[in-house]
């Protein structure tokens, strides 16, 4: 198997790609982490699908090329400029781009629960994780990714990377599978 061999790559993915170069943009989701999460969003037709820290929206375009018909998307920035890249290459009347500070958005969310949600900001990861997966349906997915090492690490993230993994391991209700693989991803299913 060679699992360098990533087929099926979003049709907005190389204008998103060039848009966020051209805005100096570092964070983007990798595509094996991108793969991954279209595979999981179509695990869940009819799903509703979050994800928190939009960026330009790469990892969106994967996660939509996965979405069935009548699955739908929150994706949520609270950097305009970058959300606006997303909103442009990504006309798709499933998706919902908010743009608002996920650590308020997080703590006034009443509607209903989802059946997968992408943290990839740092609320809903490293601050809030409680009450994100608190946000999951029963059998839903939380994935995390960069859980292993990356360039673009500010001084003392290792510590909260640490931090929060000793936290995800201290949960018995979660399960749990973390892969060497990508950046480093967490998958947590709710039971
Ligand atoms: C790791 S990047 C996400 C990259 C994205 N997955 C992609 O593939 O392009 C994290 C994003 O979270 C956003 N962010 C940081 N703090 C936030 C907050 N409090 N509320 C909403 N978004 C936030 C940043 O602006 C950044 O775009």
């Amino acid at each position: 198997m060679n699992d360098t061999m990533i087929n099926s790559i979003p049709d907005q993915y190389e204008k998103i790609k060039e848009a966020g170069i051209e805005l100096k943009f570092n964070m983007a989701s990798d595509v094996y982490t991108g793969s991954l999460l279209k595979t999981l969003a179509a695990s869940k037709p009819s799903g509703k699908l979050l994800e928190l820290g939009t960026g330009t929206g790469l990892a969106t375009s994967w996660i939509v090329a996965g979405m069935s018909d009548n699955s739908s998307l929150l994706t949520v920035e609270n950097n305009s400029l970058l959300i606006e890249v997303a909103k442009k290459h990504i006309e798709d009347s499933r998706v919902e781009f908010i743009i608002a500070n996920a650590y308020e958005w997080i703590k006034t969310y009443t509607g209903e629960k989802f059946d997968l949600i992408f943290a990839d900001a740092m609320p809903g990861k490293y601050d809030l994780f409680e009450e994100t997966i608190d946000m999951l349906k029963s059998g839903g997915l939380y994935i995390i990714d960069d859980m292993l090492p990356q360039p673009n690490w500010p001084v003392g993230h290792d510590i909260k990377v640490k931090e929060l993994i000793d936290k995800i391991e201290g949960r018995n209700d979660l399960s749990i599978t973390k892969l060497n693989w990508s950046t480093g991803l967490i998958i947590i299913a709710i039971k």
